[in-house]
């Protein structure tokens, strides 16, 4: 499995993610689409953007009975991306229902990954607001490995956390990593992050960068320092 940068295209429309995609000419990048984009364009903007030569990771994070979230799961496949994800939460059976409903009819099918805890969840609104009284950290990794048993093909997770995903889910098991900050660079609201050489180095497989990229004075520039880094 390939190690990527993928740039999280967080812009409102449909005109300001084109525009953005306009600066890479000799690179295709892998671009994540998240549910602002996606609800203000529809399906017209997945496709608009397979079609200039992407990789797709559609960020939806589905979350509902198994069997919307197959029917679901099966039209994202047929817009043709490459990787999508859902809430571990939802249960095995619903990520098998996912897997199940991703899975064209020539048996190929888009990477699905699983979100585990939301990092805007701590360890006080998990137990007070969900009723989990587990340390965070061992319900992540449940979470994770729940994904596994249901035969996903990973989890997003922080980079921090991907080291332990691969010892608990074994290295094949793909750890999509945001968070990612350069050294010299501005950390935003991001509190715990790391630089493309250090996610490399924990074995990160995938890393999302949005604002590192989108909001630099040159993103095909830094786009391609973030490539140097983590992949070499
Ligand atoms: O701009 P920045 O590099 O912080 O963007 C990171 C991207 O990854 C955003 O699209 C954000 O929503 C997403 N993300 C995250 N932390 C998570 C899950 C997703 O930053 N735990």
């Amino acid at each position: 499995m390939g190690k990527d940068v993928i740039i999280a295209c967080d812009f409102a429309s449909k005109e300001a993610t084109l525009e953005f995609l306009d600066k890479f000419t000799d690179v295709k990048p892998f671009v994540k689409i998240g549910m602002e984009l996606f609800y203000a364009e529809g399906p017209a903007i997945v496709k608009e953007i397979k079609k200039r030569g992407h990789k797709i990771f559609l960020d939806l994070k589905l979350h509902d009975i198994p069997n919307t979230v197959k029917k679901s799961m099966a039209v994202l496949s047929r817009l043709d991306v490459d990787m999508t994800n859902l809430h571990a939460g939802g249960t095995i059976s619903m990520m098998e229902a996912a897997l199940e409903g991703l899975t064209r009819e020539d048996g190929t099918r888009p990477l699905l990954i699983a979100v585990t805890q939301l990092t805007s969840t701590d360890q006080e609104r998990m137990e007070n607001d969900l009723l989990i009284k587990e340390p965070i950290d061992k319900v992540v990794m449940h979470y994770a490995n729940n994904a596994k048993i249901a035969g996903l093909d990973g989890v997003v997770c922080s980079p921090l956390e991907a080291g332990k995903v691969h010892d608990t889910c074994g290295k094949e098991f793909l750890t999509v990593t945001p968070g990612v900050r350069f050294a010299d660079g501005d950390k935003g609201d991001q509190k715990r992050v790391m630089t493309p050489a250090e996610a490399k180095k924990i074995g990160s497989d995938y890393i999302v960068v949005g604002r590192p990229i989108t909001a630099a004075a040159d993103p095909v520039a830094a786009y391609k320092r973030c490539c140097e880094e983590f992949i070499g």
